[in-house]
Order: structure tokens, then sequence, then C-alpha cells
């Protein structure tokens, strides 16, 4: 189950490295907290069932999370994948699909937790901007990250140049990793990622 704010194009990656059969995935459902967004629209042109859960149409994040795991375990999904989700996720949620849980996050964690990443990146002069897939735990953006790659940051660049320079990684880099998840090459335990039962230490986390 594939959940999503916006956009999409992560949700249109991991679609395209379905239908092409590169990963061995089915998306079961798609989950926006926003009505109306053009990732729902690529949803529906995929077959794919959506719903929309509506953050403002609860009084508390427990009350909306609730909601949201409703809608997920109809499912039974054995991954949840935060695409673009831009809600913050209360520690029971993280704790309900713990190990069973990816986020997409444009930056090199641990470096720009939160928003404006690419903003950031620019502002603090940095040669190297990026993107990281983890596990999502209870920390924000502080799961154990899984992979990383990274882009230039070029003379003029402006949020948008940097977003869409990172955004071409992302499209790779997560099917590759949802692939390593499906094959069951990939788990998470004790707060660490694992692939192939190795565990994942990079150099830049
Ligand atoms: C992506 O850049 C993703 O990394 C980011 O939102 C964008 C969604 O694009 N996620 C976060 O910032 C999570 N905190 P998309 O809807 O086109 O996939």
């Amino acid at each position: 189950v594939i959940l999503i704010s916006g956009s999409g194009s992560n949700l249109q990656a991991i679609i395209d490295a379905q239908e092409s059969g590169s990963i061995p995935v089915r998306i079961r459902a798609v989950i926006s907290n926003r009505p109306g967004v053009t990732g729902l629209a690529r949803a529906e042109k995929h077959g794919i069932p959506f719903h929309v859960v509506e953050h403002t149409a609860y009084a508390s994040r427990e009350a909306f999370d609730a909601a949201l795991m409703a809608t997920i375990d109809r499912y039974q999904p054995a991954l949840v994948v935060l695409a673009g989700f831009m809600r913050i996720l209360t520690p029971g949620f993280a704790e309900h699909y713990r190990g069973h849980l990816l986020n997409i996050h444009p930056s090199l964690l641990p470096k720009y937790q939160g928003l404006h990443t690419h903003q950031r990146a620019i502002d603090n002069d940095d040669k190297e901007h990026g993107v990281s897939v983890h596990f999502v735990t209870a920390e924000l953006d502080g799961g154990p990250v899984v992979a990383q790659r990274s882009v230039p940051v070029l003379a003029g660049d402006t949020a948008e140049s940097l977003a869409a320079r990172v955004l071409v990684e992302e499209h790779k880099l997560y099917p590759e990793v949802i692939g390593w998840f499906a094959e069951k090459r990939l788990t998470m335990r004790d707060n660490a990622a694992f692939l192939d039962g190795n565990k994942i230490e990079l150099a830049k986390s």
C-alpha cells in the first residue's frame, strides 16, 4: 500500500517497475491525505484501488492515524510505502508497521530532516545533496537508512532545479529498494537495516 500527498511521481516510478516486471510487487492500494491530487489520477489510470483519508476531517493526529491504519489494514500489505506523504505520523503508527514501513526523504540523512531540504542544501553551500530511503520508526526522518544516492549541487541551482535532479535519482532508487524488500532481502531488526543478512552501514549516515 502506497501513501501519497501530491504529484505521485515516485508512485509512478513504482507502478512502472511493477508493470515492467522488474520488481515482484503488486500495489494493492494508494491512499492520499489530500483529495484531487495527481497521484490519485495515476492510480486510477492504472486500475489501482485508491482512497482519500483527509487529515482535516479528524480532530487529532491519533484519530487520523487510526483511520489511516484501518484503511491500510483492509489490504493486509507486506509493506507500507510513504511516497511523498507529507504528514507526521504518530509513534503508534510507526510501531504498528515496524519493519514494514519505508519512506523516501529528499536529503542525505541525517542531514536535513524535515522540510525545505533542497533550499537548505543550497543555503549551506553544500557541494553534494541527494536522497535517502529509510525504515520509519517513531523518530521523524530518523529510522535506519537503507540506501542513498547523491547528486551534485551546481552553481546557480534553485530549490526547483536541485529538486528535479534529486527526483531523477528518487525514481531509480525507490523501486530498487522496494524490490529488495519484496525479494525478502531487506529487513529491519534492533533498529538497524540489513540487506542479504548484512547490516547496512552508510558512510554518510
Ligand atoms: C519527493 O521528493 C519526496 O522525496 C518528498 O516529496 C516529494 C514527493 O514527490 N518527500 C518528503 O519530503 C517527505 N518528507 P512525488 O509526489 O512526485 O513522489
